[in-house]
């Protein structure tokens, strides 16, 4: 069980508190999980005070989780546990008024200093507000039977490039050590992100052929079928690069491609996850050309409704080089993995939504069955959403007469072996662990600064539209052209989503 914490939200006003913190925090108090005398305090620049907070959080779980969800007494005991703190985060006065506020939370409410801050802000007020928090005396370490207090939780994006994020952390850490700071990447919290190390480590019969004796290549595919939503400002500043790529599909793939930890904590996970994403080749200038491809998606009326192309959003530039769409292939120069390519891609606006991870072992070594039809070689897919689940694709005989064969799938789907269990959403998860101490499922500063060394030099070319130009697709296609041509040079196909 947790003790008690006083858990800070700045940005508390903000759609990420709305849409998945307060909605998180809620059900582990109301499943149990979290110690009664947990004070959740939110902190934003309005004028509300405690009751207009609790207002505001009816608000948004009645709109994120349902309308019935306030009815039961969870609710009433919830609400007696919000907290309200209005300021500026420029304005250092703000930062005195919540110490004091918190101050006496420790008083009335037991939680004996343990605190914790998320940073639901822009990223733009990571390092002031560690700052602030600095000289108003709010981070000074305290150590207890369950681990270094206060921390820190921050979100993406860490930085925008290598140099950029090397800053960020040398902000952060003036205030806090690293092993205080929560570097939070929601897919780690998924289900089946975190059953692809159950999967792999778990199991006998899957190591033995993780490697370039049997695979061929890797595909991972971020695929998303929404647009940047209201994000336009934001997300012209970033691309798919930097939103997906240098994070969630980083830490897919190195949970696919790490090698096994000598033991199952949080220290040596994230040690062998870092060793493998700095064994991918940073992406020279040659291959930024005709390993990768950059994209954005246009109009199109094809499913019926017309939907925008990314320049006609809202705060999009008219003529916007941004990649809402990104294809490449990585290599990792390790003695497992040499000469096995891994293939990613990520993209908005795309016919699908599916994220998955998929092993193409290599064919046989005789084609025995040649001209009886079949797939050439077994798929195995790991489905983090929807639909979790993994498939092995196998070659079977079609029932009749003749020797003919059909590719069959060997299935199992989360939703079928656990038919009662409710899936926790990502957020639950990973604040559950921020509060245990435990930052296994969190990316440790290094890890963040290897995935940069890797894109760097990439970002640098595509800054040269004349070499590496964009290219464009129809909003609910499967992706541009361009990205095939990468897969077709190597005598490869992507997988179907
Ligand atoms: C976020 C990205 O990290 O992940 C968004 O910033 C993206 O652009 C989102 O839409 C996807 O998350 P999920 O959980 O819906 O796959």
């Amino acid at each position: 069980m947790a003790h008690p914490c006083a858990f800070v939200i700045f940005g508390a006003a903000g759609d990420l508190s709305r849409r998945k913190l307060m909605p998180a925090l809620f059900h582990l108090w109301r499943g149990g999980h979290l110690d009664e005398r947990t004070a959740f305090v939110g902190a934003a620049r309005r004028e509300w005070d405690d009751n207009a907070f609790r207002d505001e959080a009816a608000g948004s779980l009645r709109e994120f989780v349902g309308a019935d969800v306030l009815q039961d007494g969870a609710w009433e005991r919830f609400a007696a546990r919000l907290f309200f703190v209005g300021f500026d985060m420029n304005d250092q006065s703000g930062y005195e008024r919540l110490k004091q506020r918190l101050e006496e939370l420790d008083e009335t409410s037991g939680v004996g200093q343990r605190r914790v801050f998320y940073l639901a802000t822009p990223p733009q007020a990571f390092a002031l507000a560690s700052r602030q928090m600095d000289a108003a005396g709010l981070t000074q370490p305290l150590k207890t039977e369950d681990g270094d207090w206060p921390r820190i939780v921050v979100e993406k994006p860490f930085g925008r490039d290598l140099a950029s994020s090397r800053e960020l952390d040398a902000e952060l850490l003036r205030s806090f050590d690293e092993e205080r700071i929560y570097r939070i990447d929601h897919y780690l919290g998924k289900e089946m992100a975190q059953n692809l190390m159950v999967f792999r480590f778990g199991n006998t019969i899957f190591e033995s052929i993780w490697n370039r004796n049997w695979i061929d290549h890797v595909q991972i595919s971020v695929a998303e079928s929404i647009g940047v939503e209201n994000r336009g400002k934001t997300y012209e500043q970033m691309g798919a690069a930097r939103d997906i790529v240098q994070n969630h599909i980083m830490q897919l793939l190195a949970t696919v491609a790490m090698e096994p930890p000598s033991r199952f904590d949080a220290q040596r996970v994230r040690a062998e996850k870092t060793t493998v994403i700095e064994a991918i080749r940073p992406v020279d200038p040659e291959s930024a050309e005709t390993d990768f491809v950059r994209a954005q998606y246009i109009a199109d009326a094809a499913g019926g409704q017309p939907v925008k192309g990314y320049r006609q959003e809202n705060q999009v530039a008219s003529d916007s080089l941004t990649e809402t769409y990104m294809a490449g292939k990585f290599h990792i120069e390790t003695w497992r993995w040499n000469g096995v390519p891994f293939y990613i891609r990520t993209g908005k606006r795309l016919s699908k939504r599916v994220t998955e991870a998929s092993i193409h072992f290599k064919e046989p070594p005789m084609t025995l069955f040649r001209d009886c039809g079949g797939a050439p070689s077994n798929i195995l897919t790991m489905r983090i959403q929807p639909d979790e689940g993994i498939s092995l694709s196998i070659d079977a005989k079609k029932p009749g007469v003749a020797m003919a064969l059909e590719s069959a799938l060997m299935a199992f789907r989360y939703s079928e072996a656990f038919p009662d269990r409710v899936m926790p959403d990502a957020y639950e998860t990973l604040i559950m662990d921020v509060i245990m101490g435990d930052s296994m499922l969190f990316a440790p500063s290094e890890m963040h600064a290897a995935a940069w060394a890797v894109l760097d030099p990439l970002l640098t070319a595509w800054e040269s539209p004349e070499i590496c130009p964009l290219d464009f697709y129809p909003a609910g296609a499967a992706g541009p052209q361009s990205a095939n041509a990468i897969m077709q040079r190597d005598g490869r196909k992507w997988s179907h989503f």
